[in-house]
């Protein structure tokens, strides 16, 4: 009786632990919502029909969500195609219209008539038009293609895969609809196979940006953090032929009418409201096992960690020595520090939340119901990845040691050395003509490799460091084949080596390029040019080890495809969700805040107070523009301020994120835009191999903060009266 009891309580606690626990874990297919997940958004406070979300013979809010460009995702807010993003997923295009007299980056841009909006060579909007479960056909087109599949690797061949996705809908059709592509994507590691429609517009235009002080406010200190305050936000408008249709850009083309777009909510947020994101996240590895988890920690983070920590201290020394410096070094500090910080989250959670347990759990569970069953197959792909990763463990170490340290972290292993090698042949050969031609295109190859932003006396300094930590760890007889100088005439010292290489090399400086160039042009000065060696023995180490490492790749994918098959029949088909993957994803949650240390509690809404108590006129990533100051000293918020008259600006969510959802619309229970996705907290990282529910967030920028800036900030009424506000 004591017994029964005590069962059935404990029964109950665990019941209500695992239901909050995993309440706002996933990331799910939309034509599946209504069987999976609907029922459970309902009673945490959904006020839509399964429908209004995803209706495949109607418009519904899906509709409104696109991809944009190939990493980001956007929302369409008006009927004249006017599509929000991040700022950071604009910023490439901001980039390129910006001139020193026009610096869109610093100051914002604002189109105040359509004639104003600028065109974006390359830059796509995709819209996904229908999904349908191709599972059946994929798999019967495997077995019609098995003879010229000798290896075993078309079901997960993008090239294949996407063969068949057009023979499935017809050359013809295709012909027809412009702008149409259809796509074959493997989930569950190759267990069932999604098609997709898709129209691409190719013509995309900015509409308005917020200088960088309001949307990358805060920059690298901030990045990965709550409490955030940034405006990471960027307009576009989306353009088509005069009957709708995807085409080229042309002047001829207007504002496409899309089929659907998202009305506005002014009236904010509170802890505990309801929220749902769609978008497209880019990748998780839910499906890890307990040996992949500590391969990721102990090798790939580590090493990166290890080596960023290295290359990123020389680096800063020498950026706060020189503002110079600092300003050609800032985009690839950044462009580092954001893994680094990453890599540091998940670790973090790795072993706070013990996730190799977690999966080593998961995977008893199913070997434990595969005995009932009698099958075999489970614990030998279990095995075969243990094994896998156990072999290739040397093999990863050294391939992500001469990665991060050596192909990415010094700069000169990068130096374009293809026409150097053919300059040399062309003296060989005497030609003449074909060295006049090839000296031109090296000398503007240097001069792209040694940019503005180049700058030889930092790349010694971090090289140095990074070769010689690369030499520590690595030994001698399994380093790159150019290394053997450092011993044999520099006794290992990678310092004098790499001062050597800049005095002697071509590469290295532009008078050594010219010497070369005007002077006593022997083919031996390129073949023996260390610099050039160095970066071409580097080069093949790194090919060497890739293909080192993919003999294991087959058999690995099998054994993974297998367990997947494993959990999915132990678990049932819809009880979990398939790893991100680059396609249109659900996930659902609630505003919250969260604690990230005893006795420290995090708020889920930050305002413009805290830009102020930000505030550093002296450091480039916290300057506030003055007029945000004026608005801000004369509470003049318009509209969009909270009840109790503060300025709203960030929220966090307990939504199921990753890269790829930067951008992704926020929206309340009744389905209206909230907020923009644009980054997660560190902490929370890890939710790509685990969620997190008590750290994970994901970081939204608040609409009104988007209709303040628009509307105050800017000026920009026309967008405001655009949108469909609240
Ligand atoms: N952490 C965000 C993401 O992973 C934002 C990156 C852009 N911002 C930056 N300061 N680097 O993409
Ligand atoms: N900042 C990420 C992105 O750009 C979002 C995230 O990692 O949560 O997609």
């Amino acid at each position: 009786m004591i017994m029964y009891k005590k069962k059935f309580i404990s029964g109950i606690v665990l019941f209500v632990v695992s239901l909050s626990l995993f309440a706002d874990e996933g990331m799910w297919m939309l034509h599946l919502l209504k069987q999976q997940k609907y029922p459970e958004m309902k009673a945490l406070g959904l006020k839509l029909q399964d429908y209004d979300i995803y209706n495949p013979n109607g418009s519904s809010l899906k509709d409104a969500v696109v991809q944009f460009g190939n990493g980001c995702t956007g929302e369409v807010v008006s009927s004249q195609g006017l599509v929000l993003t991040n700022h950071h997923c604009g910023y490439g295009s901001i980039q390129n219209h910006s001139t020193l007299e026009h610096n869109y980056l610093e100051d914002g841009f604002w189109a105040l008539t359509p004639a104003q909006e600028l065109p974006n060579p390359g830059l796509t909007v995709t819209f996904i038009d229908k999904i349908d479960d191709v599972t059946d056909y994929v798999k019967s087109c495997l077995k019609r293609d098995a003879a010229k599949d000798s290896l075993g690797v078309f079901y997960l061949s993008p090239s294949y895969l996407n063969a068949i996705a057009r023979e499935k809908a017809g050359e013809a059709f295709l012909k027809e609809n412009y702008g149409t592509v259809v796509e074959i994507k493997p989930f569950y590691d190759g267990n069932q196979y999604f098609m997709f429609t898709k129209k691409v517009y190719a013509d995309v235009r900015l509409v308005g940006a917020p200088p960088s002080s309001i949307g990358k406010f805060g920059a690298d200190t901030d990045n990965w953090m709550w409490p955030r305050h940034t405006g990471d936000f960027s307009v576009f408008r989306i353009y088509a032929d005069k009957n709708g249709n995807p085409a080229p850009y042309s002047p001829e083309n207007i504002p496409l009418k899309p089929k659907r777009w998202l009305s506005i909510s002014t009236k904010g947020v509170q802890q505990n409201d309801f929220a749902m994101i769609m978008g497209f996240p880019g990748t998780t590895n839910q499906y890890f096992t307990s040996w992949e988890v500590l391969e990721k920690r102990n090798i790939d983070n580590d090493v990166r960690i290890h080596m960023r920590e290295i290359r990123q201290k020389v680096m800063l020394e020498e950026m706060l020595k020189d503002p110079a410096v600092k300003i050609q070094y800032s985009a690839k500090y950044a462009g580092s520090t954001n893994s680094y910080k990453s890599a540091i989250g998940a670790n973090w959670a790795i072993d706070k939340r013990d996730f190799a347990l977690t999966k080593q759990q998961q995977q008893d569970r199913l070997l434990a119901w595969a005995k009932k069953n009698g099958t075999k197959e489970y614990a030998q792909a279990l095995n075969d990845i243990e094994m896998i990763v156990e072999q290739r463990s040397d093999l990863r170490f050294r391939d992500r040691m001469l990665y991060e340290g050596i192909s990415r972290g010094v700069e000169f292993a990068s130096i374009p050395t293809r026409n150097a090698d053919l300059l040399a042949s062309a003296l060989q050969k005497n030609d003449q003509q074909e060295f006049e031609k090839l000296s031109t295109e090296l000398l503007n190859d240097f001069y792209r490799f040694a940019n503005k932003d180049y700058n030889p006396m930092v790349d010694k300094k971090v090289s140095s460091a990074l070769i010689s930590e690369y030499m520590r760890l690595i030994p001698r007889e399994k380093q790159p084949e150019a290394f053997d100088e450092i011993y044999t005439r520099f006794d290992g010292d990678a310092a004098r080596y790499v001062d050597y290489l800049f005095e002697t090399s071509i590469f290295g400086s532009g008078q050594n390029m010219k010497k070369f160039l005007e002077g006593n042009r022997i083919p031996e000065a390129i073949l023996n040019d260390p610099m050039i060696r160095f970066a071409e023995s580097v080069k093949a180490e790194a090919a060497s080890l890739k293909q080192q490492l993919a003999v294991f790749d087959r058999p690995f994918d099998k054994a993974r495809q297998k367990y997947v098959q494993g959990i999915l029949a132990m678990d049932g088909a819809l009880a979990h969700f398939p790893d991100a993957n680059l396609t249109l994803r659900l996930t659902y949650g609630k505003v919250k805040g969260y604690r990230p240390r005893d006795a420290v509690n995090y708020d889920p809404q930050t305002t413009v107070d805290g830009i102020m108590e930000k505030e550093d006129s002296t450091n480039w990533e916290f300057v506030v523009p003055e007029k945000l100051k004026e608005l801000y000293r004369k509470k003049d918020f318009g509209r969009y301020a909270m009840p109790d008259g503060r300025m709203p600006v960030a929220f966090t969510a307990t939504t199921h994120t990753t890269g790829g959802n930067s951008g992704s619309p926020v929206m309340n229970a009744k389905g209206e835009l909230i907020g923009i996705n644009f980054d997660r907290n560190w902490e929370g990282v890890g939710g790509d191999i685990q969620y997190l529910p008590d750290y994970q967030r994901s970081i939204i920028v608040d609409i009104r903060y988007v209709l303040f800036v628009i509307d105050k900030f800017a000026g920009a009424k026309n967008l405001i009266r655009e949108m469909e506000l609240r």
